[in-house]
């Protein structure tokens, strides 16, 4: 695991920006794993900045998400479909034909329906980089503590620790979704590159149990520990645990 400690926020997003593009720019048809939430906002914002000066290009990439609510559908505000349509996908030369999140079609069994994105992502070649957020209970995705370390794309209940931490994104009278469809901890291993940005001091103990704790489902993101291409990007904040 590398962990870069980095002076703010922005020189995080800055720094996962030159990633994503330095992918973006060598491979053909790169493939790019996403992730929602706060954290990644800025990494956005940064990579519509290098497509509107010309320094990137999306036709050729093909993006997987790593989860995506349940109850909800993709018109709703709240869905990650709609996060990524306003923040990356509609400010970029992007086909949307070729970004794909693991929604869950009521009625369908749920477990072939995991392992169909499954299939869709090895089809696309596998991941090439995978971006990645920390929840304040060492989350990644939504692999809450206690998920299996060789877990696939499947449902899972969020726990009242993340239901909390993401209710400042609901108004008081609007459905949080309790369930999300989220890929697995193997799942996100299976990525070539690894790229966890963490920023703010409510996530320096999850930061420290991921770098220095034990390898546990305890902390689902201890598990990159085991990856061998796994890049930690941390502000001073996020990092003021590790000794
Ligand atoms: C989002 C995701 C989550 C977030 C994590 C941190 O797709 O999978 O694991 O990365 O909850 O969220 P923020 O960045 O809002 O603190």
């Amino acid at each position: 695991m590398q962990v870069i400690i980095f002076d703010n926020a922005q020189d995080v997003a800055q720094s996962a920006a030159e990633w994503v593009a330095e992918l973006i720019n060598k491979k053909s048809n790169p493939v790019l794993g996403l992730a929602t939430g706060s954290t990644p906002i800025s990494l956005y914002k940064a990579l519509v900045n290098k497509h509107k000066a010309g320094q990137i290009n999306f036709n050729q990439t093909t993006t997987f998400n790593l989860d995506e609510y349940l109850g909800i559908d993709e018109q709703n505000k709240q869905s990650y479909r709609h996060f990524m349509n306003e923040n990356l996908f509609n400010h970029v030369d992007i086909d949307k034909n070729k970004t794909f999140l693991p929604t869950c079609n009521q009625g369908e069994n749920p477990r072939k329906q995991g392992l169909a994105y499954e299939d869709k992502i090895a089809n696309a070649g596998g991941i090439d980089l995978q971006i990645l957020g920390i929840g304040a209970n060492g989350h990644i995705g939504f692999n809450e503590p206690t998920s299996s370390l060789a877990s696939r794309t499947r449902i899972k209940t969020l726990s009242q620790q993340t239901l909390n931490d993401n209710s400042r994104l609901f108004a008081a009278d609007e459905f949080q979704p309790t369930l999300a469809m989220t890929m697995g901890i193997a799942t996100i291993l299976d990525a070539r590159y690894v790229l966890l940005m963490a920023t703010g001091k409510n996530k320096a103990k999850a930061v420290k149990d991921m770098v220095t704790g034990a390898l546990s489902a305890a902390c689902p993101a201890s598990a990159l520990q085991m990856h061998e291409n796994a890049i930690v990007l941390l502000d001073k904040e996020a990092a003021s645990e590790l000794e």
